[in-house]
């Protein structure tokens, strides 16, 4: 049976469980009337975690699978509705289950269409990328790009379960194991220092082999989530933007590369910027600046901010949705595993704080 990872009440709106080998959904609580599941994954992810598959199959006779392409590029309304029809081509009806298999952009388009097809479908979530697995599938938060920008479009629609099965990361590439552990940094540094020092000094190829390394880093991001995500289940209060460490500054480097660097590579060094920018305000202390730059570079996050003047970067930071009325927020840091400020409280960015931040950057390097 599923691992469950709580021994209470999960804090999320939804159970998850964790395993070391395959995802184990025995835990699914069974419903009243028998599901009809349906297998949404990405073209070629179901030969690449065939065993995942079949293990599936085992588990739910006359599995049917549909498949969207890869790519965040096609985390689209078109593509919805492609799944949609498919499904009502296929009969689809109320007793569906949509089994989501794959990365945050397969999680967030099948959790999304299971949310408005038929008025929603209840749907579980089987992360197969870190990021997806510490948090991405968590939450409830599904959703689609659309031109006006990313996420945009979406609904609050909680699975039945997060089912994480660590094996599944066997296959992963470095660049997609890198882009969980700069959300795994940033868990740490906003909530547990200890766990940011771990994962701050702990190889790359050490979680990559599995084992207690792993499932710490799994469990623990996990947990951390859970804490901030609990006190603001729907986005109401503020208090979930804590979950934005970094990705002030980070989205901004994205745009600003006109998005060739990866997203984990962005927040990390938005973590760093934004760290400064802190310290430059005198919240953060220069020692724990330091931890944070030793930090990246011990994981090799390359340096993006450097090709940009602050005012730039503030410039980008505006564009993004969150910070359309008015000024530019962020998370400044009071201490490595914790913020200056309690939620939902925040501060604004401004131009002195990430010049003098920058400043502070540099001198130390
Ligand atoms: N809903 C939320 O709360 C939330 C939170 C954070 C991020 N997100 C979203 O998550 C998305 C990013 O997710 P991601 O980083 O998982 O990207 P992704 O889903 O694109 O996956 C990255 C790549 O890895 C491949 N892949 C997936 N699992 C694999 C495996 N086991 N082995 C080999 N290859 C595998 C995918 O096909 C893809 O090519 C973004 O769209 C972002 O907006 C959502
Ligand atoms: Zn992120």
């Amino acid at each position: 049976v599923g691992t469950s990872l709580f021994a209470g009440p999960s804090p999320f709106p939804h159970p998850v469980t964790l395993d070391e080998g395959l995802p184990d959904l025995c835990a699914l609580a069974p419903r009243g009337a028998p599901l009809r599941p349906v297998l949404v994954t990405q073209r070629g992810l179901d030969s690449l975690l065939a065993p995942a598959v079949d293990s599936l199959r085992d588990r739910f006779q006359g599995l049917e699978i549909l498949t969207v392409p890869r790519g965040e590029r096609h985390k689209t309304r078109a593509e919805k509705a492609r799944l949609e029809d498919a499904l009502l081509e296929r009969g689809f009806d109320r007793d569906t289950l949509v089994l989501a298999l794959g990365g945050g952009v397969l999680t967030d388009l099948a959790g999304f269409a299971a949310g408005t097809y038929l008025r929603g479908v209840p749907w579980v979530a089987i992360p197969s990328t870190l990021l997806a697995m510490v948090d991405a599938s968590l939450g409830g938060k599904t959703g689609v790009n659309v031109p006006g920008g990313k996420n945009l479009v979406g609904l609050f629609h909680a699975p039945e379960g997060v089912f994480i099965g660590l094996s599944l990361l066997d296959t992963l590439p470095v660049r997609e194991w890198r882009n969980g552990l700069a959300e795994c940094l940033k868990h740490g540094l906003t909530s547990d220092g200890e766990y940011f020092d771990f994962v701050a000094s702990t190889p790359l190829a050490t979680f990559r082999r599995g084992g207690v390394p792993l499932r710490r880093l799994v469990e623990t991001s996990v947990r951390l989530k859970g804490t901030v995500v609990a006190v603001d289940p729907l986005e109401r209060t503020g208090a979930r933007f804590l979950l934005n460490a970094g990705h002030t500054v980070g989205h901004a480097l994205e745009a600003l590369s006109g998005w060739k660097v990866t997203h984990g590579g962005a927040v990390a060094s938005g973590l760093l910027c934004e760290a400064a920018a802190a310290c430059a305000e005198g919240r953060l202390g220069r020692p724990e600046l330091s931890r944070v730059r030793d930090a990246l570079a011990f994981h090799r996050f390359e340096p993006h901010w450097d090709s940009y003047a602050p005012a730039q970067v503030l410039e980008a930071a505006r564009g993004d949705k969150k910070n359309r009325s008015g000024s530019v927020r962020y998370v400044p840091l009071g201490a490595v595993g914790r913020p200056a400020l309690p939620p939902p409280h925040t501060a604004e960015l401004t131009l002195s704080a990430l010049t003098g931040g920058l400043r502070l950057i540099q001198e130390d390097a």
